[in-house]
């Protein structure tokens, strides 16, 4: 079975994965390969449905546990329907967060402790990216970026407390898994921020060729 890449992007709000996204996608097609470009909360038709529920400010009862579930459920249709399907046939998937936004949000910030990570093995069936960027970004400045480039959905509404319990949660990740997880200095300059990102996939295919 050929295999493609699973790469995703974490990072707090206002981080600028968006911009990076863009980058590591012309870096794949320059060497003309397929790339999937997806993203958590959402992927599919199932998972956008579920996004709108995560995401509506009117869903302030939402209990926390129903929310972790529900961000497991996207991403178990979100494995099975697009992300295995595309590595099979030896695509390049990038992916805007993935299971370390959940252990960062819902394990971290809403202090649902290792009942995330169980949920979570059964949502992706076991399946990990092969790296990860993790946009390092002080919560206060990145909630300051976010704002002003637009609406607050339910998430980034969250007292900065909570933003920085999901920091601290990505530093854990990013600590625990070295290898995987690579941190990426996101107040630095777009431009510098690529050359770091492209370093890393040079490595990367250096490593799996
Ligand atoms: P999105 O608009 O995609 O956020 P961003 O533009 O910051 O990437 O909204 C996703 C929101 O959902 C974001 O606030 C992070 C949150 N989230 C979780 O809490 N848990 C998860 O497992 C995922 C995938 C996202």
């Amino acid at each position: 079975m050929k295999r493609g890449l699973f790469i995703t992007l974490e990072g707090g709000d206002g981080a600028g994965k968006s911009t990076q996204i863009d980058n590591i996608t012309r870096f794949f097609e320059e060497k003309g390969l397929v790339v999937v470009h997806t993203r958590e909360p959402g992927g599919t038709q199932i998972g956008e449905k579920l996004r709108a529920i995560l995401l509506d400010k009117n869903n302030t009862e939402m209990s926390p546990v129903t929310e972790m579930m529900i961000y497991a459920s996207s991403r178990a249709q979100h494995v099975r329907e697009k992300i295995i399907p595309a590595l099979e046939r030896g695509e390049i998937v990038i992916c805007d967060r993935f299971v370390d936004s959940s252990i960062a949000y819902q394990a971290y910030g809403r202090g649902l402790g290792d009942m995330v990570a169980e949920v979570n093995k059964h949502a992706t069936g076991g399946l990990s990216p092969d790296i990860t960027f993790w946009m390092d970004i002080d919560p206060a400045a990145g909630r300051a970026r976010a704002s002003r480039a637009g609406d607050l959905d339910r998430l980034e509404l969250e007292k900065l407390d909570f933003h920085y319990r999901v920091y601290e949660g990505y530093k854990k990740i990013a600590e625990s898994e070295p290898e995987r997880v690579k941190r990426i200095d996101a107040s630095e300059t777009v431009d510098e921020i690529r050359d770091k990102i492209y370093g890393h996939l040079d490595d990367l295919l250096a490593r799996i060729d």
